[in-house]
């Protein structure tokens, strides 16, 4: 099954659902986790932008992605969250294809890019399918739960966009 999408920026009200779909169990293991202030200050921050995904048929929000420093001097601009609520549906890749027209055409990136736990293969995967090229290991970059976590850095270049 595949479901268009729409991307609308994030208005104070959305932040309930954003909020819980970040705490949730299946998304909270691979996304940092903000307050309510973090979010809402994001919302009105100039050198981020705050996106709901939501299903163009009905307007049910299924997600949310934050881009930040789109206003980098090297137009490095970083995928800093993606969180899907309903999973399996095509509904991330649509929304990264949706947000890298956003970032090279709309932002004027020349560099998009972002860092993925290494034992996310499900978003590792994706990226990879829409374009995304592995730059390389951040080893043991950060604490988890007792635990030193791992991240690839991946990027695409406007060159390689298409
Ligand atoms: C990662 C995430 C955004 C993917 O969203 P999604 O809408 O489920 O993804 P899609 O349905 O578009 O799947 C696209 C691709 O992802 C990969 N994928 C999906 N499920 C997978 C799985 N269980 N195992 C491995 N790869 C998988 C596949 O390559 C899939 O392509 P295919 O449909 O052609 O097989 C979503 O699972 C999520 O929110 N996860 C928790 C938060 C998170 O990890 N965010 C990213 C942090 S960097």
């Amino acid at each position: 099954m595949s479901s268009s999408i729409t991307l609308s920026k994030t208005q104070s009200h959305d932040l309930d659902f954003v909020i819980n779909a970040e705490r949730r169990p299946e998304n909270c293991n691979y996304v940092y986790q903000w307050s309510y202030a973090e979010h809402l200050q994001a919302l009105s921050n100039p050198n981020q932008t705050h996106y709901i995904i939501k299903l163009a048929d009905t307007g049910e929000m299924v997600g949310y992605v934050i881009l930040d420093e789109v206003q980098n001097s090297s137009h490095s601009i970083n995928l800093r969250r993606l969180v899907v609520t309903k999973k399996g549906l095509g509904i991330g890749a649509k929304a990264l294809k949706a947000i890298q027209q956003i970032a090279f055409i709309q932002l004027n990136a020349h560099r998009l890019w972002l860092d993925v736990f290494t034992n996310n293969q499900t978003a590792y995967q994706l990226y990879k399918e829409v374009g995304f090229i592995e730059e390389g290991k951040l080893r043991e970059s950060y604490l988890r739960n007792g635990t030193y976590a791992s991240q690839y850095i991946m990027a695409i270049l406007k060159s390689e966009y298409i």
